[in-house]
């Protein structure tokens, strides 16, 4: 099968490697790609969102498969804009349609379906410009933090916690008012704030059945100790110790069924990954959002311990067969650790060389790239989050320590990783 891979993250280059090791993958092409999935496969230099360009490039290789690895190209109608021609509606591809891909567009579409099927949420209202003194009140008598979402994509950066009413009262003013988070951030969700700790679930699904992947939990701090700005994350485990099989079951039975169940009375078009964020207090989970699409840097520790063909998974998907499948998980620990550029998530330059590469190689570690780029013989950067590494181990202390370990090996000017993640599971936590 020639198979096409959109977009050009960590997430990208670690599906690339996981489908060329399928010995159906006759030939693999990423859509634009980075250095990293250049050694899998072929990049093509075509934008995720060029829906033209990607079609073509499909009609151009005889592209069979094609997997939409970000949000962006689903939630604008990556696939509707496949089916819908009749010259790409063979492809089997392999993420939701524009309308079910709002589960992760749409915070207010995601509440709504939550709240319909029943699904534990924080408690939420929505306001905008129409009912904009309701929200003002609302917030006012809020219990602190209180949380504001924008509606909208807003790459991660459209949910604010407040810690007073005042700052919560100017976020809504800024958020509604003067578009912060631009034309869709001007609907805001306000919602009551989740104690506890937060952990991810991913399931691929065919719009009726699923099979659920190995779970993760990813570190969104700059700094070390969980403290500093957000990113798009700083790192991952996999499995998570405390997704025990009661919490498993609690969570399959009141999260993850209602949802399969909702998708398909809604007659929703879902065919791919669902990624369920949760907040897990108590041995209760909540969801605080749903990704139409993996997570990175959570695909760097879910798909390593995938044991199953990855092409035929994607196949049962697409062909609606996915009761056929059962998963297949290695039960080693991985622990994926990211290096970044210095200043990010804030300023940062590009184009530093990275040393070491080619040298440095530790079995049971995988360094996979995210913004890093050819220039001539030269490996550079190319964006806030530059590689991650991937390491097995017996437990997330051993694994952290070899994936850290191995980062100490390269270097690029101003790199800059963690190197606690796992922390609160191991001795040093
Ligand atoms: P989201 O874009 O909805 O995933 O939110 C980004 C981050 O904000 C989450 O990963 C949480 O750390 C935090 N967050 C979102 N909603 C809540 C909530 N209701 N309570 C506490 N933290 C939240
Ligand atoms: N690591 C979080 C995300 O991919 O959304």
């Amino acid at each position: 099968m020639k198979i096409l891979l959109v977009g050009s993250g960590g997430r990208e280059h670690t599906l690339a490697w996981k489908l060329k090791q399928s010995n159906k993958c006759e030939a693999l092409f990423i859509a634009p790609g980075n250095a990293g999935t250049a050694l899998t496969g072929t990049n093509l230099d075509v934008q995720i969102n060029d829906f033209e360009g990607l079609s073509a490039a499909c009609l151009q290789h005889s592209i069979e498969m094609v997997i939409v690895g970000p949000e962006e190209p689903l939630v604008k109608g990556i696939t509707d804009f496949f089916k819908n021609d009749p010259n790409t509606a063979h492809i089997h591809i392999i993420g939701p349609s524009g309308e079910a891909a709002q589960l992760e567009g749409s915070k207010a579409f995601a509440k709504a379906f939550m709240k319909k099927y029943d699904i534990p949420t924080a408690a939420y209202e929505k306001f905008n410009e129409e009912n904009y003194t309701e929200g003002v009140e609302y917030i006012r008598s809020h219990s602190l933090p209180i949380v504001l979402k924008a509606d909208g994509l807003a790459a991660g950066k459209g949910v604010v916690i407040c810690n007073s009413h005042l700052e919560a009262l100017a976020e809504f003013e800024l958020m509604v008012l003067r578009s912060k988070f631009g034309e869709a951030g001007r609907r805001v969700i306000v919602e009551e704030f989740l104690q506890g700790i937060e952990m991810s679930v991913f399931v691929l699904t065919d719009g009726k059945d699923y099979v659920l992947l190995p779970e993760a939990k990813d570190y969104k701090k700059i700094g070390e100790g969980d403290k500093g700005l957000n990113t798009g994350g700083m790192g991952a485990v996999s499995p998570v110790p405390f997704f025990d099989e009661e919490l498993k079951k609690k969570i399959t039975e009141k999260i993850i069924k209602p949802t399969i169940a909702g998708l398909q009375k809604e007659q929703l078009d879902y065919k791919g990954f669902v990624f369920i964020g949760l907040i897990v207090e108590n041995n209760e989970a909540k969801v605080i959002e749903y990704n139409c699409r993996l997570g990175d840097p959570e695909t760097e520790v879910v798909i390593p311990r995938l044991q199953n063909d990855l092409v035929d998974l994607l196949l049962a998907t697409s062909q609606g067969r996915i009761n056929e499948i059962e998963i297949d998980t290695d039960p080693s620990t991985a622990v994926a650790v990211v290096a970044v550029s210095g200043g990010y998530p804030g300023n940062y330059e590009k184009g530093k060389v990275i040393e070491g590469l080619d040298s440095v190689e530790i079995p049971g570690s995988f360094v996979f790239h995210s913004g890093t780029k050819k220039n001539k013989e030269e490996i550079v950067t190319n964006g806030g989050r530059v590689l991650v590494v991937t390491s097995y181990g017996e437990n997330i202390q051993e694994a952290a320590e070899q994936s850290t370990y191995l980062l100490e090996q390269l270097y690029f000017e101003d790199i800059y990783f963690r190197s606690d993640i796992g922390f609160e599971f191991t001795n040093n936590g």
